[in-house]
């Protein structure tokens, strides 16, 4: 490894964790969350506002506003791990079926309609008869199976993050309804979190506003009040609905400012490095969750990375941002539906499209936090090579810094030796000899070489614990 190769930095790779707010990086990776539910851009920002402003009129304490603050941004945290699963249950498009369900009110007559017109989109009569057929027999257990799915997972990976265990149970309880009629546990009343059943508020009022206005909005939160909704918290709705300042904000460009101004000035929350890692990890976590053939593989690349950067000799600061860039390389793919993610033959021209725009999509997330400006370049151009013939720029030698050539060879390694929905996993001797092939066009030789010799002493440390563990037999 020449020092004129190490000392290539991506810009933000030296930044001190520190100097970052929590509420700032949430509220930027909450975009993610937004996209994977289909919903339009702004969406958690939105629902955080008014929110806070219920609690705010509730009479909430500081300590109870800080957590219903995060509690608001996180609410959709499990939303990839369903993602799968509804692709496959209603044969359509994930973004659009969670975009389209939240316009409903789950009466029988809504839920028919919804599901004649939401599955098998794109499929013919018989697809679509077989598959309505499949769902109208599981109705119930289906919905509860989603929505426990996502709201267990939601919650598992607030805690990842070190959030208080009340902000994790309201991401738990987010789909119960005041009548005892929601999901997964059907809990009622007050024995649903409060900040779920704000958050609950929150989000059919977002929704029903940006589709059809303020009136919408009233008129929809009026109609659900002690079947949904607390009715308590609905009065206290109408009575915010009279300010016009309120709308005014929401409705204009700088939601986000006001937003930031709502978190509890006393309660604010530092990022030191720990916490920061945590943060990429359960980010990792619900991008991870997103298909089945990609479970696992965000973590991996952070580890094969990690391991090639050790080889390299890479200082430990900025080894912490390597591994946070590989963590969240592929957060794009977020806004990538599962029919594209999951499909088991070639994608056509359109999908592949698609595809190719998720290190768009992700550079565009990380780079609404200035600090992470290094990590948002890993995730634009983990799919470019040296020789310009990557994408989505087609970018070259001269431009690539080494963090990101360290996660191009970590992500082709993890690439072809796991499973894929078009082929089996390879072993690494094979998936090591076709990467070869590309090393000084396509991949930097010294972090292809790291690798083949991080994997190395891997499998020598493997083969000596196991020698050492049949000896003692
Ligand atoms: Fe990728
Ligand atoms: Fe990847």
């Amino acid at each position: 490894m020449t020092m004129a190769n190490l000392a290539q930095l991506s810009p933000g790779m030296t930044v001190r964790a520190d100097t970052l707010h929590l509420a700032e990086v949430v509220s930027a990776l909450s975009a993610a969350l937004d996209m994977t539910d289909g919903q339009p851009v702004g969406h958690s920002a939105r629902c955080c506002w008014i929110g806070m402003h219920v609690g705010e009129r509730l009479g909430l304490e500081t300590s109870e506003l800080h957590d219903l603050f995060y509690m608001l941004f996180l609410k959709d945290l499990g939303c990839s791990s369903n993602a799968a699963r509804i692709c496959q249950l209603y044969a359509t498009n994930d973004h659009e079926f969670k975009r389209n369900s939240k316009l409903m009110d789950q009466s029988l007559g809504q839920v028919l309609h919804f599901v004649a017109t939401n599955t098998a989109v794109k499929s013919g009569l018989a697809t679509k008869l077989k598959t309505i057929l499949n769902i109208a027999r599981n109705a119930g257990n289906i919905t509860r199976d989603l929505i426990e799915t996502r709201c267990e997972r939601g919650a598992e990976i607030a805690r990842t993050m070190r959030f208080p265990e009340t902000v994790a149970r309201g991401i738990l309880d987010l789909d119960e309804h005041w009548d005892g009629r929601g999901h997964p546990l059907g809990r009622q009343q007050n024995d649903i979190s409060l900040l779920a059943r704000i958050a609950l508020l929150a989000q059919v009022i977002d929704v029903f506003h940006i589709t059809g206005g303020r009136e919408a909005a009233l008129s929809e939160v009026r109609r659900r009040a002690g079947t949904w909704f607390d009715p308590e918290l609905v009065t206290l709705f109408e009575r915010l609905a009279k300010d016009q300042s309120f709308w005014a904000v929401l409705e204009g460009q700088d939601i986000e400012a006001r937003v930031f101004a709502l978190e509890p000035a006393t309660n604010r929350t530092p990022v030191d490095d720990d916490l920061l890692d945590d943060i990429a990890d359960g980010f990792a976590q619900v991008v991870d969750a997103k298909s089945p053939f990609t479970s696992g593989h965000s973590k991996r690349v952070a580890l094969y990375s990690d391991m090639i950067a050790e080889e390299l000799g890479m200082e430990v600061s900025r080894k912490r941002w390597l591994v946070r860039g590989a963590l969240l390389h592929d957060i794009g793919k977020l806004g990538i539906s599962n029919e594209i993610l999951d499909k088991a033959g070639k994608l056509d021209e359109d999908e592949w499209r698609a595809m190719k725009n998720h290190p768009v999509l992700g550079q565009h997330i990380l780079s609404r936090i200035d600090t992470f400006s290094g990590i948002a370049s890993i995730a634009m151009n983990h799919h470019e090579k040296l020789n310009g013939k990557g994408y989505p720029n087609g970018i070259g030698a001269d431009v690539l810094d080494l963090e990101t050539r360290i996660v191009t060879v970590a992500d082709i390694f993890d690439a072809l030796s796991a499973d894929r929905p078009y082929r089996a996993a390879m072993a690494t001797s094979k998936a090591l000899s076709i990467m070869r092939e590309e090393v000084g066009t396509g991949l930097d030789r010294d972090c292809f070489d790291a690798l083949v010799s991080a994997i190395g002493r891997l499998e020598n440390a493997k083969a000596s614990a196991a020698r050492e563990t049949a000896s003692a037999v």
